[in-house]
């Protein structure tokens, strides 16, 4: 057994988007022990620059290696994108991307046109377009940016019509170049699928946290001491998180307020 493995697994995003992978994960694996850190004042990291996003990635590693996890899952594709390969050997702990951990699987489906919606960040970096097409080149890949859907999600504003306005500009762009399939390219847009398959079947739309959450379950090395503990931090407004979260997870008590 890895003397490691009874370690904690650590989560973290810019808010809530990642409980849409924790979820998946937990599902997997009940008796690990969880963190998870919610960056709610930096959201939207789909917003920064990458020097910004490394320092933010950096102070996030530092405090979860304080608490001496075996692992940090990214559950945000924007720092997937933007920080991993400068990150990625500079801790004791597993880092699990989500855009490099999914990528395989994504690119062995049976399509030729894949569309994926994420923030801009994301879409700038082409990380999507270029982890699949390393896999399988000649899936055509359309990337397209949602810069106001995560705010939609954190400010709990998903059932405002000019949200609804906003989602539908966004989708109708992507239905101009008709993919066979769709990958929700940000942890935070599971949110909006109740909203999205108004316009687009929900069958076609790809929530890559499932596959991610597989990834990770094979990967791991299991704790067979743990107790499905969780915590859960936040860097500004628990109560705008706990009330935002609960499509995805139920919190039983607040998170915790930290500043790094
Ligand atoms: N949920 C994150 C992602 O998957 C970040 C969203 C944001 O803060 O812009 O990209």
């Amino acid at each position: 057994m890895d003397k490691n493995s009874t370690a904690k697994i650590a989560f973290f995003d810019s808010g809530v988007g990642g409980l849409t992978v924790y979820k998946e994960v937990k599902k997997l694996l009940p008796n690990e022990d969880y963190l998870y850190f919610g960056d709610t004042v930096n959201m939207p990291y789909g917003e920064k620059t990458q020097e910004e996003l490394i320092e933010i990635a950096r102070k996030i590693f530092d405090f979860f290696a304080q608490r001496k996890v075996k692992a940090v899952v990214m559950a945000c594709n924007t720092t997937s994108a933007m920080t991993y390969d400068v990150l990625k050997n500079d801790y004791d702990f597993k880092i699990y991307p989500i855009i490099q951990s999914v990528a395989k699987v994504i690119s062995k489906l049976p399509i030729e046109h894949l569309g994926v919606f994420a923030t801009p960040a994301t879409i700038n970096s082409h990380a999507y377009a270029r982890e699949i097409n390393k896999l399988n080149p000649s899936l055509k890949v359309t990337e397209i940016s949602c810069p106001a859907w995560v705010r939609i999600v954190e400010e709990n504003r998903l059932n405002q019509p000019q949200s609804l306005i906003q989602i539908k500009e966004r989708v109708e762009e992507m239905l101009t170049h008709d993919p066979q399939k769709i990958v929700l390219g940000c942890t935070h847009y599971p949110y909006l699928k109740g909203i999205i398959k108004q316009f687009y079947p929900e069958e076609n739309l790809i929530d890559p946290s499932k596959y991610f959450a597989e990834f990770i379950k094979e990967d791991l090395a299991a704790n067979p001491n743990g107790s499905g503990s969780e915590h859960f931090y936040v860097s500004s407004n628990p109560e705008n998180f706990m009330a935002s979260s609960k499509l995805f997870c139920e919190l039983t008590e607040l998170p915790e307020l930290v500043k790094l």
